[in-house]
């Protein structure tokens, strides 16, 4: 994408406030070798060979393992998996460079269309939320109220989560928010009222149920959840709303607007509405809900944000523990120390903490077991620890999730436990793991390697045979020696960037010409500029490496001739003539001294 002038003088003066060795020193200790640093890649699984340079006089760097390289800003592109822009803002807000607008005027007006869009959304939620909670108090509300008594909520509880009742009526809800100005048409999107398929006429998303708002981290009602006050067969029990431009299911957690200001230090993870308020009444002000979906990686990333812990509080029945070996999985990945609580009798929070009381559910708590623990004691039911065989079985599928476990004084917790569970000894258990632990490295380093060997095959164009070999790394060379001033002399009269074979090294030598062309100095940053952000490391690998050439006329002498008579020979091919005045020119070159 072409980013007008003024883009380049911001970029460019990100890129002059900042020092690329002082940024990448940040994330990796380097080493000073002559002129340039070394390290061993940020970027790839690097364990041998310090492979990644950094230059600070051309301020690039280069990796001759993975092949990535560039500017401080492909590095933080990378590094923190940014896209271009952002990675120019990250750095600029580094250097406290104020960071300009660059949207166009039609840009910039779509956002604050999206933006007042939005701002009136949470306003008509949060006027229906108002509505529904003064029914509750209404005669029109003394079944819903009495619903939610009988489920053993207080007043305070109610108020605190704003629950409320929609009436038994097509127009309630749309009656009264005209009356506030909004139309059927707006409320329909916010997903409050639901248009009908024949005519253009819209009703009442929820009838007769009893709601649960649902808010965002900032308090903004973004949605709601009506529940019916009769369990019947042929009814959804819960009716949620759908997703909208301030509703997004997968990234918010009911109650998280509440829960992150607890002091516990963790969050109770469950499935319900009912669960989650519940346990707020009994003070466990650290209870969340994942709004009746599966746990989502998102959902981990916003709990991260508060604290490190989390217990699973979830349904007792099949699909509660399924629900939550897959959360396990995911707050496990985000790196969140997870417990799983487990509810007997087939109850879920809500029922347990209502017939038992809250000092049994902190005891519940309090021993949870980790989720390695859950994990391992549900395989162990499903085999009989009294038959050899099994026990192996048991073992080896036991190993398995153990040779998972990053932490080796925690690996060595649990081979204590199924040692004495099993009475097989620690070692040989150890070694069992250890040997699984061997296999998935090897694994990964062959993946690495296979990788590397990849990318190589890509750089080169899949060259294997020598003379082209040759030619591609001549091509390569020349680019580099190209970049200097004096060389550019006297190559630039003898070869044109046509010349060249590779279709990159093409461009490259275009946008090198063009640049010494102008008389100014190359700076290798405005040369990488001109690159989608796909070839900035293999520019970068051309540009960066110093080649350690003593003589470099002479350098690029030899260069200059494989190309050249690479080109020679392509156009007498191409033409008319015949193989003696290919010879002939062939000769002429050999004799040619520059
Ligand atoms: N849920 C839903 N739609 C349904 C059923 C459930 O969205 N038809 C979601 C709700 O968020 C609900 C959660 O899944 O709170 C857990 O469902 P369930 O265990 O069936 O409900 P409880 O929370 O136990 O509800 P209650 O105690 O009111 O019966
Ligand atoms: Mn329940």
């Amino acid at each position: 994408m072409k980013q007008s002038v003024d883009f380049q003088d911001f970029v460019d003066e990100v890129l002059a406030k900042t020092d690329i060795v002082d940024l990448i020193s940040r994330y990796v200790t380097l080493k000073r070798v002559g002129n340039r640093f070394q390290a061993l890649c940020p970027l790839h699984n690097d364990k041998k060979t310090p492979s990644f340079s950094v230059s600070p006089d051309k301020q690039l760097f280069h990796c001759f393992g993975c092949g990535a390289g560039g500017t401080a800003i492909h590095f933080i592109m990378q590094k923190e998996n940014l896209d271009f822009m952002e990675a120019v803002k990250y750095l600029a807000e580094k250097s406290g460079i104020p960071i300009p607008d660059y949207r166009s005027s039609s840009e910039r007006a779509k956002a604050a269309e999206i933006h007042n869009k939005k701002k009136r959304m949470y306003e008509m939620n949060a006027e229906a939320a108002r509505f529904f909670y003064s029914n509750l108090t209404s005669p029109s509300g003394k079944d819903a109220l009495d619903y939610l008594k009988r489920r053993g909520l207080s007043n305070a509880t109610i108020k605190a989560f704003g629950l409320g009742y929609s009436p038994d009526s097509w127009s309630a809800l749309i009656d009264f928010m005209k009356t506030k100005g909004y139309t059927e048409a707006e409320l329909c999107e916010a997903g409050l009222a639901v248009k009908r398929d024949q005519n253009d006429t819209y009703f009442d998303k929820f009838r007769d149920r009893v709601m649960f708002p649902i808010l965002d981290l900032r308090g903004n009602v973004i949605a709601f959840g009506g529940r019916i006050m009769k369990d019947k067969d042929n009814a959804a029990k819960y009716l949620n709303s759908p997703e909208t431009l301030v509703f997004k299911k997968k990234e918010n957690l009911f109650a998280m607007n509440l829960a992150k200001n607890s002091k516990a230090g963790q969050f109770l993870v469950m499935e319900g509405y009912m669960d989650v308020i519940s346990l707020h009444q009994s003070g466990f002000d650290n209870a969340v809900a994942s709004l009746g979906t599966a746990f989502t990686p998102q959902q981990a990333e916003i709990l991260k944000r508060y604290a490190d812990k989390a217990v699973l509080c979830y349904d007792a029945d099949e699909a509660g523990q399924k629900a939550a070996d897959r959360a396990g999985e995911i707050l496990r990945e985000a790196n969140i120390k997870t417990r799983v609580m487990t509810i007997t009798d087939g109850k879920d929070p809500d029922e347990y903490i209502n017939t038992k009381g809250k000092e049994m559910f902190g005891l519940l708590i309090d021993n949870a077991e980790s989720f390695i623990e859950y994990k391992i004691g549900k395989i162990e039911k499903q085999y009989n620890l009294e038959d050899t065989v099994e026990k192996l079985e048991f073992i080896e599928q036991i190993a398995k999730i153990l040779a998972n476990i990053k932490n080796g004084v925690e690996r060595e917790i649990y081979i204590k436990n199924i040692a004495r569970k099993t009475d097989i000894s620690h070692e040989s258990i150890t070694a069992q793991v250890e040997n699984l632990i061997r296999k998935s490295r090897r694994g990964a380093e062959i993946k690495a390697e296979r990788d590397e060997k990849r990318a190589f095959e890509e750089r080169t164009g899949g060259r294997k045979d020598l003379d082209s070999m040759r030619l591609y790394n001549a091509e390569k060379l020349m680019l580099n020696l190209l970049c200097e001033k004096e060389i550019f002399k006297g190559v630039s009269e003898k070869l044109q960037p046509e010349e060249f074979t590779e279709g990159l090294h093409r461009r490259l030598a275009e946008v090198i010409y063009a640049k010494q062309q102008s008389g100014e100095k190359l700076q290798p940053m405005s040369v990488i500029s001109e690159f989608a952000e796909a070839d900035a490391g293999r520019v970068s690998e051309i540009i960066l490496d110093d080649k350690n050439v003593a003589d470099k006329k002479m350098a690029a002498n030899q260069a200059y001739k494989i190309i050249k008579a690479q080109s020679l020979k392509a156009e007498a091919m191409s033409g008319e003539d015949d193989a003696e005045k290919l010879q002939a020119i062939m000769d002429k070159l050999k004799k040619d001294k520059t």
